[in-house]
């Protein structure tokens, strides 16, 4: 039997970092056990396939909305290929997920194809994805990073055909007129914002009072504001979807708001209300006991600050444990894991964990918001700065946007930062790291922002 220090099941972005970081960093030997491809759901069926979409959808839209004005000619002619779209995000896709494969070549971790399924706390079996037989392997440490998948609404009518969860969406083959998206999270937008882009007319359908419940609300109400006025999605919070049914050969998606019946037809319907964790087929019979110590009631694995679950030697890591179901998480939480079981003691600030939203303009956020520090009873001050007065905003012609800060009073210690503005997905590390290293606004002041930059606009309101 083969035996290592560390057998990791999953390999998406949580698995494969951690199996790098304890190959590369503990000198572990490592395997890592894979169904499907190696990248998981970031680079096979999430952040990497979306926003490949996402950027091409958008440089058309802002072209054609634009494209006159800058001096281009012909712009409102322009038009897009689905298949050539779909072409280039495979190209994407297979590069990245061969550059995983190549990783795990040169730093000697084995990849086996196949379900994993755990046995006792030191042994798992592959069920082989190209064989019927299955092989036994045995580690001193265990590492859960199965992920999640996509939540399927108890609707009547979420199993009619057309009725998709984001998984199938990514690989439409056709153009779409209407689409309906249910729920107005984070999917649910960066959805609304590929396919309005694309031409088709979007509904979205939240139940809460607001899209993006979880952001700071300015950014909700501002995104909602870009996205009726100039994309001309259709919204619609405090909606509950009661049906979904085929009529005339469309989807008639039926929903109450403010007390009364609607309707809206649709080619497809796009589920995105969350997501669960992926533990199906995750324990053999013989490690049933192992089952119900560490999962929760919601299907979850439970954890401990080192992400080491009640059962001695197994960790998990990602999705499959809740909280924050984002890549970058994922990997910190892999590369915690592995340390902490190699005898170290690492943790992760899960405060200042930058969200980043694809839209146009971009929306990133970071720390604390202005509603949070009042909750928490912290004296602060609040700094706005309206991109368009910022060159660079103006030179590519963009949206809308701004960047806030939140700062506590007395110190001027940077708390938070929210922005909706073009690069604010990779702004927003500014922010993490000042936060991080307890920088105050004088601080973050010190150093020249260049120009003309977007984060000009971050020198100006610090300043
Ligand atoms: P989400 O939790 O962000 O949003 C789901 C939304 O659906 C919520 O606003 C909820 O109120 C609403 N909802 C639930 N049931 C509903 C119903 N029956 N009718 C109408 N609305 C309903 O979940 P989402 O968007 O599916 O994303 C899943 C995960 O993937 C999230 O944790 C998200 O952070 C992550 N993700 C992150 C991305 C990024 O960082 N750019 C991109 C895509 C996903």
């Amino acid at each position: 039997m083969e035996k290592y220090d560390l057998i990791i099941i999953g390999g998406g972005p949580g698995g494969y970092e951690a199996a790098i970081e304890a190959a590369k960093a503990y000198g572990n030997k490592v395997a890592i056990i894979e169904k499907d491809r190696l990248g998981g759901t970031c680079l096979n069926r999430g952040c990497i396939p979306t926003k490949t979409l996402l950027h091409t959808a958008d440089t058309l839209a802002h072209v054609m909305r634009h494209g006159e004005e800058m001096g281009l000619t012909g712009t409102g002619a322009l038009d897009y290929d689905m298949a050539m779209l779909q072409g280039h995000k495979t190209a994407v896709v297979d590069q990245l997920t061969n550059g995983v494969a190549g990783l795990m070549k040169s730093n000697k971790v084995t990849v086996y194809n196949g379900m994993g399924a755990i046995q006792d706390a030191h042994h798992v079996v592959v069920k082989q994805s190209d064989s019927a037989e299955d092989i036994t392997l045995e580690a001193q440490h265990i590492l859960i990073a199965t992920g999640s998948y996509p939540a399927v609404p108890p609707i009547p009518g979420a199993d009619l055909p057309g009725v998709m969860t984001s998984d199938d969406m990514l690989d439409q083959a056709e153009p779409l007129e209407e689409l309906v998206i249910i729920g107005g999270g984070v999917i649910g937008m960066e959805f609304a914002e590929l396919y309005s882009a694309l031409g088709t007319k979007v509904t979205v359908i939240e139940a809460l009072d607001r899209i993006l419940a979880n952001m700071d609300k300015e950014l909700s109400r501002s995104l909602a504001m870009v996205a009726k006025k100039s994309k001309g999605i259709d919204i619609h919070t405090s909606a509950m979807v009661k049906e979904i049914k085929e009529e005339g050969g469309k989807l008639s998606v039926i929903y109450e708001e403010k007390e009364k019946s609607n309707s809206v037809a649709a080619d497809k319907v796009l589920l995105s209300v969350g997501r669960r964790a992926n533990t199906a087929g995750l324990f053999e019979e013989t490690a049933s006991d192992i089952a119900a110590q560490i999962l929760t009631e919601r299907g979850l694995v439970a954890v401990d600050e080192n992400y080491e679950t009640a059962a001695d030697g197994i960790y998990a890591i990602g999705d499959v444990i809740g909280g924050i179901q984002l890549a970058h998480v994922a990997t910190a939480e892999g590369r915690t894991a592995v340390a902490n079981m190699n005898g170290g003691r690492s943790a992760i600030r899960m405060d200042i964990v930058p969200s980043c939203i694809y839209t146009s303009p971009e929306i990133a956020g970071v720390g604390m918001t202005e509603a949070e520090a009042k909750d928490q009873a912290i004296e602060v001050i609040t700094k706005k700065y309206p991109m368009g007065a910022n060159g660079r905003t103006l030179i590519s012609m963009e949206e809308r946007s701004f960047i806030k800060l939140v700062a506590e009073k007395e110190s001027h210690k940077l708390l938070g930062a929210q922005m909706m503005c073009a690069r604010a997905t990779d702004m927003i590390a500014q922010f993490a790291q000042a936060i991080a290293n307890g920088l105050t606004l004088e601080d973050m002041a010190k150093v020249i922002y260049p120009h003309p930059t977007y984060s000009e606009g971050i020198g100006e309101l610090v300043r």
